[in-house]
């Protein structure tokens, strides 16, 4: 099989390139095989992966135009000759490995955990099945970064828009009932950019290998805003 990979080494001084390899392909082999397959050949070329099973979320590339994860994405899915780029609208390190830190610090922002005004009860903080399944679609998230760097708004404005990762992980903790700062989540959220920049272009749907949908997300967090405007 055919493809074509982003090479560039800052340390080398050269200009970023295309690399084409030709590897052999197994039945059943996902694109991280195809890219450890590129790098025995090359053990130069650099990409990040971990757990091949979709779970660690490190392996997130660009394959022909879209942002997936390699692990779980079957070659033979894949239109010859496979472009494997690194995610766009990110620093590039080396080869497909991205700097990751802006959307690691925009995670960080919308404070990703229960936050409790009352002491912690000395048992479980009990939810109804109705209250958990508020969750559903929004906890699954592993961070891998499909979404956030697919999306033109978090490209034009990475310090600024929070980007689909974030916001889908702020609604997560809008929608839960154990939170007890629903009200200054949502305060902390209402500025032009942080995420009245999502435009709802949902390329951030497209690229999520969970099939969660950020967008849906950021609509739910306006509605909220406007419930409790009113
Ligand atoms: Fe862990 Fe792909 S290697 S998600």
């Amino acid at each position: 099989m055919k493809f074509t990979v982003y090479r560039y080494n800052p340390e080398t001084g050269h200009e970023p390139r295309m690399q084409d390899f030709e590897i052999e392909v197994e039945r059943g082999m996902m694109l991280r095989d195809g890219l450890i397959a590129i790098q025995d050949e090359d053990e130069s070329f650099a990409f990040r992966h971990s757990c091949g099973e979709g779970v660690c979320g490190s392996d997130g590339v660009n394959v022909n135009g879209s942002n997936r994860l390699a692990c779980i994405t079957p070659l033979s899915e894949l239109r010859e000759p496979v472009v494997v780029r690194p995610f766009p609208g990110r620093p590039v390190i080396r080869d497909l490995v991205v700097d990751m830190s802006q959307f690691y610090k925009q995670y960080k922002q919308v404070d990703p955990w229960l936050v409790r005004r009352e002491p912690m009860p000395e048992q479980e903080i009990l939810q109804s099945p109705q209250e958990r399944d508020r969750l559903d679609g929004l906890y699954e998230c592993i961070m891998c970064g499909c979404c956030s760097t697919a999306c033109p708004s978090f490209w034009w404005n990475p310090e600024k828009f929070y980007g689909p990762q974030a916001l889908l992980t702020a609604a997560r903790f809008i929608a839960d009932s154990r939170d007890q700062t629903t009200a200054q989540r949502m305060d902390a959220l209402d500025d032009p950019f942080k995420l009245f920049r999502c435009h709802t272009i949902m390329n951030c749907v497209d690229a999520c290998p969970k099939n969660l949908n950020p967008t849906k997300a950021i609509g739910f967090i306006k509605a909220q805003m406007l419930k409790s405007s009113i």
